[in-house]
Formats: C-alpha cells, structure tokens, sequence
C-alpha cells in the first residue's frame, strides 16, 4: 500500500566534485545510500542532480550546433545515467530496494518546463515497495529541441502528482542564507524582500543554483507541500529528514 509519500532530492554537489568533470564523491555516495537505508523509509521517492556527471556536459550544448540534439545531447543524458547507476548500487549494496527512472524515456517539455512525464510506473514501483531513483536529465523539449530538467524541476513535478507529504532538498550548504545565517522558515510573503540576496552556483551550473531551486519550491508551498532545504554533506541529516526532524536547514511553506 502506498501512504504518505516523501521526495528526496540530493544535489549534484553532494554526490560529486563540481569542480573537477565526471568526479565522483564515492565515499559521500556510500555514506548517504546507508543513511537512506537506515532510515528504512519506503514511501519515498529518491531525486538526484547532476553535479560534474551533467553541467559541464550541458554546457556543450551549443557545440552541437543550431539547436540540434546530437553529440553532447547524448553524452549529458548517458553521463547522468551513469551516476545514477552507480548511486543504486550503493543504494542496493546497502539492502535497500530501488529501480532507476530515467526522464528522458519519461518526458517531455515544452521551453524548458516539463509538459507531460509519465508517473504510473513511479507509483506502481511504491505499490511494490521499491523506491524510484529519478534524476535531473536532458529531455525532448517541444520548442528548444531538448532541455535540462532540473533535478529540482523534477522533485516539485512529482511532489504534486503524487500529492507527497514532504519534500526535503539535500545540498551543500547549510540552507538559504541572509546575512545572520540560515534563515529557519521561508514562505512566499517573506520570500519577495529576500530574492536578492540568493545567487547562482560557484561552480558550473546549467539549472541556476539556489534562487531556481527557491522558486520552485515556493511555488511548491503556495500548493500546499512544504519542502525542507538542509546540508546533506552533513552527517546524519538525511537520516534526520527522514525521520521527520525539522530543526536545522530552511524549511519553505505556505503563508
Ligand atoms: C541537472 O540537474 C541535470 C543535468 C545537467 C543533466 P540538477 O540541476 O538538479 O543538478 P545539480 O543538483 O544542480 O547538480
């Protein structure tokens, strides 16, 4: 029986060096996968970015030449794929039950946002017991050939079809930041005064760091599903999330 679904992204920065291309952060990955499993949660639905396995493949885009899909198309949706295959065998390793989902054979968008994707194999492997691992990836898109869905896209697409319950964003940082520090609680009235002060990503990023992130989830809160940003390069604060935990990182809700 499917309850009350969770959606857990964790960002590419966590899983890999952003810095370096194609390096992965192996010892990061096996930590997170036990937590994930410890936690032993499956109602859950496990979203991973990119980092160095997608951004600066991405970036080649337009080497590809007048807005075909060829080369650097194929290779950021194979390279994505492959840190996703390596995540799950963490995840399997550590005795937990997932399947890969691969958006690309999934969906479709239309100027950079996702139109259609389909969910009825993601609730099928629930119903199953088996927790899907999605990804941000390159898509089909029906204006600009193909796009990046971001992985944060993907979380907020998902949360509203399956009316999850919690969302919690997994980063590299602490939470969204003002000049004090984290801020605890973010909602749409309060975001408005602190868009200026969020930026994009150090480091190669094709989906726009933290404000892209913020926005979406705010959107996400103002339909009524909260999300929680906190530093998953910490250890035990998966575990924390998962078990329902809320003090530490910026949680976003409605008014
Ligand atoms: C990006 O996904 C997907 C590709 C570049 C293929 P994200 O934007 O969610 O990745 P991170 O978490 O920022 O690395």
């Amino acid at each position: 029986m499917m309850g009350e679904i969770t959606v857990i992204k964790i960002g590419g920065s966590v899983l890999t060096d952003k810095s370096k291309e194609r390096t992965l952060k192996l010892k990061e990955i096996e930590r997170i996968a036990k937590e994930i499993a410890y936690a032993g949660l499956k109602d859950l639905v496990i979203v991973h970015g990119a980092g160095s396995f997608g951004h600066p493949q991405a970036k080649r885009f337009d080497l590809d030449g007048n807005g075909k899909c060829s080369y650097y198309t194929l290779i950021t949706h194979e390279i994505v794929k492959e840190l996703n295959r390596i995540f799950i065998e963490k995840l399997v390793q550590s005795g937990f039950p997932v399947m890969p989902i691969h958006p690309l054979s999934c969906t479709v968008s239309i100027k950079g946002r996702v139109k259609k994707m389909m969910t009825d194999q993601i609730r099928l492997m629930l119903k199953n017991e088996i927790v899907p691992v999605v990804h941000g990836d390159v898509v089909m898109d029906e204006v600009l050939g193909r796009a990046i869905l971001s992985g944060d896209q993907i979380v907020s697409h998902i949360a509203r079809c399956l009316n999850a319950k919690r969302v919690g964003i997994g980063t590299d940082v602490d939470g969204i930041m003002d000049n004090e520090g984290v801020i605890d609680v973010i909602t749409p009235k309060t975001f408005c005064n602190m868009k200026k002060l969020l930026k994009g990503s150090k480091d190669i990023d094709v989906t726009g760091g933290m404000l892209s992130k913020a926005n979406e989830l705010i959107k996400l809160a103002e339909d009524g599903i909260p999300s929680h940003i906190f530093n998953a390069s910490r250890k035990g604060l998966i575990m924390n999330f998962l078990s329902g935990e809320r003090n530490f990182g910026t949680i976003i809700r409605g008014d």
